[in-house]
């Protein structure tokens, strides 16, 4: 969990590396599984930065999750392989069952729904990774006997 002497010894370890920004946001969410909103002064503070700067580049990745993780993190695929066999439905219905949106945590913190761009596994799409195991051939069904095994 969040601790800012953490943050701090991450963001120290990192400072001097060129361009270390996206090094440091890495890291910080390597550590803590998402990039606090109260280590953006420190980082700006660290290199000289304004908030603002930092700030711009944390949500112009939407690599960054910006609080933390549901349980079970649901990435699909939408790149053009699996859109070609259904992955717009199939995540149109994860929304719809899931009640959020790419990038949203459902208000019981059991699930993360995030986008993919290709997982290699465009021979047998629409894919996904949940909780990091791939998945293919997914379709609504599919998808929600997977999403009924998460405990
Ligand atoms: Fe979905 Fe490659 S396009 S796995």
């Amino acid at each position: 969990s969040w601790a800012p002497e953490r943050a701090a010894e991450v963001i120290a370890a990192h400072v001097s590396l060129d361009g270390a920004t996206l090094p440091i946001l890495h890291a910080l969410q390597h550590t803590f599984g998402y990039v606090p909103t109260d280590a953006v002064p420190m980082i700006a503070e660290a290199l000289n930065l304004s908030r603002a700067e930092v700030h711009g580049v944390l949500t112009f990745y939407h690599d960054f999750r910006r609080e933390p993780a549901g349980r079970h993190v649901v990435r699909l695929c939408r790149a053009e392989a699996c859109q070609a066999v259904g992955a717009v439905a199939v995540a149109n219905h994860a929304k719809a069952r899931l009640g959020i949106d790419w990038h949203g945590t459902t208000d019981d913190g059991r699930f993360t729904l995030e986008p993919v761009f290709c997982l290699g596994l465009c021979a047998c799409g629409p894919a996904a990774l949940i909780d990091g195991e791939p998945v293919a051939g997914l379709d609504p069904a599919a998808l929600d006997l997977c999403l009924e095994a998460c405990a």
